[in-house]
């Protein structure tokens, strides 16, 4: 075990935890943030993404030894008050449908728009290729980036 001071969200966290555990488990165990969502545990749906420094990373894939000074947001650091212009394009176009995946959809679908504001089609498919939907809610994610970057 280690202790770990964390800045989440804003705010700074202390944890005691085996230096392996993945920030996923931490968030989701530890934080009671259980907006992040377990999909895989392996790197390949995208359900556990959250912001380490404002970029779209796997949480189930990072230790909490790794994260150092850097900052994590999670879906509930998004927007205090769930009005990111990505969460309100959410809504504007009925995104969701069982709404599992769709934490990790929006975190990158923000984190693409900070980097690139006006991406293409080509960029939005290349951007979030790595999150998975079972419920086949691709092209209105799509629809919703697009609107959200006109904001
Ligand atoms: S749960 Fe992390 S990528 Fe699937
Ligand atoms: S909305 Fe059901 S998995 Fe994406």
């Amino acid at each position: 075990m280690a202790k770990f001071s964390l800045k989440i969200n804003g705010k700074i966290r202390q944890v005691d935890l085996d230096p392996t555990t993945p920030v996923l488990w931490v968030l989701r165990d530890h934080l009671n943030l259980p907006g992040t969502k377990y999909g895989c545990g392996i790197g390949m749906c995208g359900a556990c993404t959250v912001h380490l420094d404002g970029v779209a990373v796997r949480s189930c894939q990072l230790p909490v030894s790794v994260v150092n000074k850097q900052e994590v947001t999670t879906i509930e650091g998004l927007s205090v008050t769930g009005d990111h212009p990505v969460q309100q394009a959410w809504i504007d176009h009925d995104v969701a449908q069982c709404g599992y995946c769709q934490t990790g959809q929006i975190m990158s679908a923000a984190a693409l728009l900070k980097s690139n504001p006006n991406p293409t089609d080509e960029e939005i498919e290349t951007s979030m290729s790595g999150n998975i939907c079972r419920c086949g809610t691709y092209l209105r994610i799509r629809e919703a980036i697009k609107s959200a970057a006109k904001k």
